[in-house]
């Protein structure tokens, strides 16, 4: 059964997620410019070995923040008051791209709670200074009242081109990411160019540490990455041919099968 479940604690007075499944626990975290729903392909497979939680991460979907920002760290934090409610030891956290900067802060902030941590698409490296500016360059846009340009022109870049064929496919999802309100993209980008490099936080963790790229990935090209899965002391890659930036739209099934084997692992499940 899916639940969708709403808390309140200090900083997020209104915290939304989805619970579903039975299980050790895994949270599926989005990246931007999305929400919880961006894992609504891949959360009914795993719900079958997993209590499987999905966040709205504070200023999207039906979550909020209060005031004007919020950190990368920040939203770790609010991830961590679900898991506490939610009376969670032991998690493996998958994190799509923003969702990976956001795990990465979790694993350096409360590392001891982690059984594996899963990084889709994402990166433990700061951004580039020509990554800040075109960043920096998409804010005034935005604040200028361009954010639906910026959806328009952003959100195509994510899929790979076998996706792309699919207009329909395409446009729901420009229509979703335009439900993201300005302010909120405005915070989500200033949090990623303040986010400090998190390399350190892998080196020779103990828990294991899975890799999903994607070969047309032009957002996070897999060549820059690559070199990060040598540390933690165990490593799972995973690298799909026909995906770009958005595996769990694009090759779901795949990553659903991925991200079970690797829960697997992590709980030691025999099935
Ligand atoms: C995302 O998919 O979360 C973003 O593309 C991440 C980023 O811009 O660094």
């Amino acid at each position: 059964m899916e639940q969708k479940l709403r808390i309140t604690v200090p900083d997020f007075p209104n915290l939304a997620y989805l619970k579903t499944g039975t299980g050790p626990a895994m949270i599926l975290l989005h990246g931007f410019p999305e929400s919880g729903d961006l894992w609504r392909k891949v959360w009914p497979a795993l719900a079958a070995h997993f209590t499987v939680i999905v966040p709205d991460l504070p200023g999207s979907g039906e979550s909020t923040f209060s005031g004007e920002s919020v950190s990368i760290e920040g939203l770790a934090k609010s991830v961590k008051a679900i898991a506490d409610h939610e009376q969670v030891e032991q998690v493996v956290i998958a994190g799509h791209s923003m969702g990976g900067y956001v795990a990465l802060a979790f694993a350096d902030l409360y590392g001891s709670k982690l059984a594996g941590l899963s990084l889709v698409h994402s990166t433990a490296a700061a951004d580039s200074e020509e990554k800040k500016e075109t960043r920096r360059k998409s804010i005034e846009l935005i604040n200028k009242g361009g954010k639906e340009a910026f959806i328009r022109q952003m959100i195509p870049a994510l899929f790979s081109k076998g996706f792309k064929e699919n207009k329909a496919a395409l446009d729901k999802e420009i229509a979703k990411g335009l439900r993201l309100e300005a302010k909120s993209m405005v915070a989500f980008y200033n949090a990623m160019i303040n986010r400090p490099e998190r390399i350190a936080t892998l080196n020779g963790v103990s828990y294991p540490v899975q890799w999903i790229f994607g070969k047309e990935d032009t957002v996070i090209p897999a060549k820059n990455v690559i070199q990060q899965s040598t540390l933690a002391n165990v490593n799972l890659v995973s690298v799909y041919p026909e995906a770009a930036h958005m595996s769990m739209l694009e090759v779901p099934e795949r990553l659903a099968k991925d991200l079970h084997e690797f829960g697997q692992y992590c709980f030691r499940l025999t099935r």
